[in-house]
């Protein structure tokens, strides 16, 4: 199934050549996500040498296959952060998302392509028993200064809500590709010297050196824009990790124009319009899903059918999916964690907003600015006790699975029964092993045991990836990484049974 997003397939890039060979430098960026573009730009302009290493394409991670969506709230809930922290923290989170956002308008005043667009953002509950949950909210954004207004109707032939409407005015959305594209060329421009196809297989977070198949970079700090960070670190025993489905359509008889409309409760739906060239697209996102512990086909075919059933949109174009981690009391985790490494992570599905302040924040600590929200969001606000204990159950669940997991009754499949297009956890030669068979009839086995942690990879039929449930690296068939904090491939397997 093809997967690129509406935002990749409408903003190609020029291309940035693979690292070659030995450098050193002030501060290597991995990543080439929104955060780290943007915070090898702001470094640059602080007269840094700055290199960016990206594994894929610029964008080719989470912000290429993101909403576009921009607004001060939090997916989760200010009412959440409200209650996890206290007011105050809500409105400091109002204020810094707030100022991203108009950082990220004044940047797309050079970047027409973008399409920055101020507009409303929109919450309602499609059934009563949802509406207190809109209602909690309305007053938390109130709470926090936010110019919040309850209305009883939607634009556009959207459905009708179940009460009344929580409305938030001047968000924001834009196109995020061209967005990151755009901040990438001035960035080079700036002297950030970018690579992509240059994915890091070790990190020495001691010596600040990291290699690729084709160079190594030396440098005085290191920033891991790569949401879960490279490696192992303490965050990652508290950041659960979900997907979620999107589809854009062409558009049909509704369209409510510029806006983000939030459909709450349990079969959330996040809707938006995009136009490029003339075309009109209806942008549909469903709820998240744990990692690893679901069905992808059947997640992304209940998103398209939800559209279906209450949008009647025009025909599917574009299907894609992202990855998101959750921090453990609704802050994200930025800066300098016990590795020594800048980290940015834990954005849930908020991450445009957060990745544009976690740079800012950054930027900022590494000029030596005192930031007292980027203090509060520091990954040393995790209780290492708690993280250690996490990470021992974590562990001990990884040591219990592989003994019992692979081989019980029901999983166990033979290479020989496995036809073209689908995969199996198998057991050949007294091992088990994540096969899959392409189209083409060629087989591609690999260890099933996630080389990060160790826990078991399980297939995603949307994506053709091994997935793993634990802290979300994920790998193509043929073992290597495609993101995740897992930095080497699952070992590739030959066997005879092929
Ligand atoms: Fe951590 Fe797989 S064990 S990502």
């Amino acid at each position: 199934m093809d997967t690129t997003s509406v935002w990749r397939a409408t903003a190609p890039g020029p291309g940035y050549a693979m690292l070659q060979g030995d450098r050193s430098c002030d501060v290597l960026v991995v990543g080439g996500g929104i955060t780290g573009v943007t915070t090898a730009l702001l470094l640059a302009g602080q007269g840094r040498q700055v290199v960016l290493l990206e594994a894929g394409e610029i964008g080719s991670g989470t912000t290429g296959h993101s909403t576009g969506n921009l607004y001060v709230t939090t997916s989760l809930g200010l009412s959440a952060i409200a209650s996890s922290w206290d007011e105050s923290v809500a409105r400091e989170v109002v204020d810094r998302r707030g100022a991203a956002i108009d950082f990220i308008e004044q940047r797309c005043r050079s970047l027409p392509g973008a399409a920055f667009t101020r507009c409303r953002h929109h919450q309602y509950a499609r059934f009563a028993q949802d509406q207190p949950s809109i209602e909690k909210e309305h007053q938390a954004l109130a709470r926090a200064g936010c110019a919040v207004a309850l209305e009883h109707a939607l634009p556009g032939g959207l459905p009708p809500p179940s009460g009344p409407v929580l409305v938030l005015a001047d968000q924001a959305q834009f196109q995020p590709q061209a967005y990151l594209r755009g901040l990438a060329a001035q960035a080079a421009e700036s002297g950030v010297s970018l690579h992509e196809q240059s994915r890091v297989l070790e990190l020495d977070a001691r010596a600040r050196t990291a290699t690729t198949a084709s160079g190594t970079v030396k440098a005085a700090e290191i920033v891991l824009a790569t949401h879960s960070p490279k490696g192992v670190h303490l965050v990652q025993a508290e950041m659960p990790v979900h997907r979620e489905y999107a589809l854009a359509f062409e558009a049909g008889d509704v369209d409510p124009g510029a806006g983000i409309f939030w459909w709450q409760g349990d079969e959330s739906l996040s809707i938006r319009m995009h136009e490029h060239e003339g075309r009109r697209y209806l942008v549909v996102v469903g709820p998240a899903h744990k990692v690893g512990t679901h069905n992808a086909k059947a997640a992304l075919m209940a998103v398209q059918a939800m559209a279906n059933s209450y949008l009647n949109p025009g025909k599917p174009v574009h299907r894609w999916s992202a990855q998101n981690y959750r921090s453990h009391d609704g802050l994200p985790y930025i800066g300098r964690d016990r590795s020594g490494c800048f980290i940015a992570s834990g954005f849930a599905t908020d991450g445009l907003t957060w990745g544009t302040v976690a740079a800012q924040g950054i930027a900022a600590q590494l000029a030596g600015r005192a930031d007292a929200f980027i203090d509060r969001c520091s990954p040393g606000r995790f209780t290492p006790a708690k993280g250690a204990r996490a990470l021992l159950e974590e562990n001990a669940t990884t040591v219990r699975t592989l003994v019992q997991g692979y081989l019980t009754h029901g999983q166990q499949e033979h290479l020989a029964s496995l036809a073209p297009g689908d995969s199996a956890i198998v057991e050949a030669e007294g091992e088990a092993f994540a096969a899959w068979r392409a189209p083409d009839g060629e087989l591609f086995a690999v260890s099933p045991v996630c080389t990060h942690l160790g826990c078991k990879v399980r297939w995603n039929s949307v994506e053709t990836s091994w997935d793993c449930p634990c802290h979300g690296s994920r790998f193509r068939p043929d073992g290597t990484v495609i993101e995740g904090p897992a930095l080497a491939p699952l070992k590739r397997r030959q066997l005879a049974l092929g």
